[in-house]
C-alpha cells in the first residue's frame, strides 16, 4: 500500500485549479439511469470514488465510455434493479441509485449501504421520502425492496434530526422528476451539489422549481433526454488548499472557484484573519504575519459551515494562539483527526460533539494513520506546519476524494511524496 512521507518545508506558493467535484459527480453519475438516451459528463474528477460508481453503473447494465480524461459517456438502454451488497459495500454513495432505479424500473433492490468511521450512515430518510411517493418499501436481508408500480408524485419533509439530507435529497428528487403528479420537496439540502444536480436534470427535461432552497417543486415527466454536463468546481478540494496555503502562511491563488460555494468556510477563515482577496472565480490566499484569532465554529448543512471542512479548520487552529471551539453538529463522532493530530503535538480535547483546541502548537513530525477521506488532509495540514517528518498510512482513504492531491501540493512547493509502505522507517515496520 502506498504512504505519504510529508515534511514541513515552509509557505506554499503558486496557483492551483481546483477540480470537478466528487459530491456533485456521484450523484450525476447515477442520475444518468434515468434517460436511454446518451449522458455525457465533462469535468469528472480521476478518483477512485468515480471508477467504483462506473463500475456499478456498468453493472446494472449502462454502456459507459471515458473518451477523455475527466469525460465519461453514459447509456442506459437496458437496465436490470439490483444493485448488489459486494458492490454498494464498499461506497455509500452507490445509494443513489436508488432514486434512478425506482423511477425508471419502477422496482429495485440496492443493498444498504455500511457505516463507515465518521459514524452511522442513516438512509431513513431515503426511504421516508419514496414511500411519500406511494412506493412500497421493505427491507431485508440487508437489501431494500421498493415497489414503485403506483408510483405517483406528493408533498414530502425531508428533514432529520440533523437537518437536510445531501444524498436523501439527490435520491428523492431522482425518484420525483418521472413520479406522475407534483413532488413537493420541503427541507432539501441546498449544497451546490444538489444545484448541479437539478441544473442537469432540468437539461435532460426535468421541471424542478425552487433550485438552490430547501423547497422543491417537481412535475413529473415521462421520460428524460440525453445531455452534455460539466461537474461543478469542487468547493472542499479549494477549502483543503486554502487551508493548505493559510497554515502555512503562504502565497496561493486558487483557481476555478465560485467563492459563493464557500462562503460559511471563507468567512470564518476572514474572521481568524486570514488575508484572502476574491476575484471572480479566483481567491487568492496572501501571506500574513499578524497572528490569527482563535474561532468558535459550528458545522450545518449548506450555507453553514461544511462538516467536510471541519478537520482541515482543526489543523489550521492548533497553530492560533487561545482557545477554538469546533463543534460537528452533523456527524458528531467526525474527529477520527484528534488523536493522530495530537501524536503531533496538537492540544485538542473533545467534549461531547466539540473539540476544544488549544493553541497555537508547536508540531512535530510522527507516523500517523489516514481515517477517513477529510481527516487525512486534515493530517497533511499539520504535517506542514510540523518540524521534522510526518508518515502517514492507509492514503487509499485520500485517493477517494482528491485527485492527484500529492502532485498538486507539491507544485505549490510541499515536501510530499507518494512511496510504499515498504519505504516506512524500520520502526514503523513493526506496527
Ligand atoms: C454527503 O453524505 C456527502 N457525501 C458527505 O461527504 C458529507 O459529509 C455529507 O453529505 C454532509 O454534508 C456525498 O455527497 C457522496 P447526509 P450523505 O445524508 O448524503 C443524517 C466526504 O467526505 N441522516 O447529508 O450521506 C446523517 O446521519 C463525504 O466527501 C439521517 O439521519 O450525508 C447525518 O448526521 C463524507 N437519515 C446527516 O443526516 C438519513 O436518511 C447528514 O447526512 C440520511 C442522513
Amino acid at each position: 500500500m502506498d504512504v505519504f512521507k510529508v515534511s514541513g518545508n515552509g509557505p506554499l506558493r503558486g496557483e492551483i485549479e481546483v477540480g470537478g467535484a466528487k459530491n456533485a459527480a456521484l450523484p450525476l453519475l447515477a442520475a444518468t439511469l434515468l434517460s436511454d438516451e446518451p449522458v455525457t459528463l465533462r469535468n469528472v474528477p480521476d478518483l477512485s470514488d468515480i471508477r467504483f460508481m462506473v463500475e456499478i453503473l456498468r453493472h446494472v447494465g449502462s454502456e459507459v465510455a471515458n473518451p477523455e480524461p475527466g469525460v465519461w459517456r453514459l447509456k442506459a438502454k437496458e437496465l436490470t434493479h439490483i444493485a448488489p451488497y459486494d458492490l454498494v459495500r464498499k461506497m455509500r454513495a452507490s445509494v443513489c441509485l436508488l432514486g434512478p432505479l425506482t423511477a425508471r424500473l419502477r422496482k429495485a433492490e440496492v443493498s444498504i449501504p455500511g457505516g463507515c468511521v465518521i459514524g452511522p450512515r442513516p438512509i431513513d430518510l431515503h426511504l421516508k421520502g419514496l414511500a411519500k411517493l406511494n412506493c412500497k418499501v421493505e427491507i431485508n436481508n440487508g437489501y431494500v425492496h421498493v415497489d414503485a408500480s403506483a408510483m405517483r408524485g406528493g408533498p414530502i419533509f425531508l428533514g432529520g434530526r440533523s437537518g437536510s439530507t445531501v444524498t436523501g435529497t439527490a435520491n428523492i428528487i431522482m425518484a420525483a422528476v418521472l413520479a406522475p403528479g407534483t413532488t413537493r420537496i420541503e427541507c432539501a439540502a441546498c449544497e451546490p451539489e444538489i444545484v448541479d444536480l437539478c441544473n442537469m436534470l432540468v437539461k435532460m427535461g426535468a421541471t424542478i422549481k425552487g433550485i438552490g432552497s430547501p423547497e422543491l417543486t417537481i412535475e413529473g415527466v415521462e421520460a428524460l433526454h440525453g445531455c452534455e454536463h460539466q461537474v461543478v468546481a469542487d468547493r472542499i478540494e479549494a477549502g483543503t488548499f486554502i487551508a493548505a496555503a493559510a497554515i502555512t502562511r503562504g502565497d496561493v491563488t486558487v483557481k476555478g472557484i465560485p467563492p459563493n460555494l464557500l462562503g460559511a468556510f471563507l468567512d470564518k477563515l476572514e474572521e481568524a484573519g486570514v488575508p484572502l482577496e476574491i476575484t471572480g472565480d479566483t481567491i487568492h490566499v496572501r501571506p500574513y504575519s499578524e497572528p490569527l484569532k482563535p474561532v468558535d465554529c459550528i458545522t450545518l448543512p449548506h450555507p453553514g459551515f461544511p462538516t467536510d471542512l471541519q478537520a482541515q479548520l482543526c489543523a489550521l487552529m492548533t497553530q492560533v494562539e487561545g482557545i477554538s471551539i469546533i463543534t460537528e453538529r452533523i456527524y458528531p463522532n467526525r474527529f477520527m483527526h484528534v488523536p493522530e493530530l495530537q501524536r503531533m503535538g496538537a492540544d485538542i480535547a473533545i467534549e461531547g460533539p466539540s473539540a476544544i483546541i488549544k493553541g497555537a502548537s508547536k508540531l512535530s513530525g510522527a507516523p500517523v494513520m489516514a481515517s477517513d477521506l477529510r481527516a487525512s488532509a486534515a493530517l497533511i495540514l499539520a504535517a506542514f506546519a510540523a518540524t521534522g517528518d510526518t508518515w502517514i498510512q492507509r492514503i487509499y482513504h485520500l485517493d477517494r476524494g482528491y485527485e492527484r492531491f500529492e502532485t498538486k501540493l507539491a507544485g505549490l512547493g510541499a515536501k510530499i511524496e507518494r512511496l510504499k509502505d515498504t519505504d516506512l522507517p524500520q520502526e514503523l515496520l513493526l506496527d
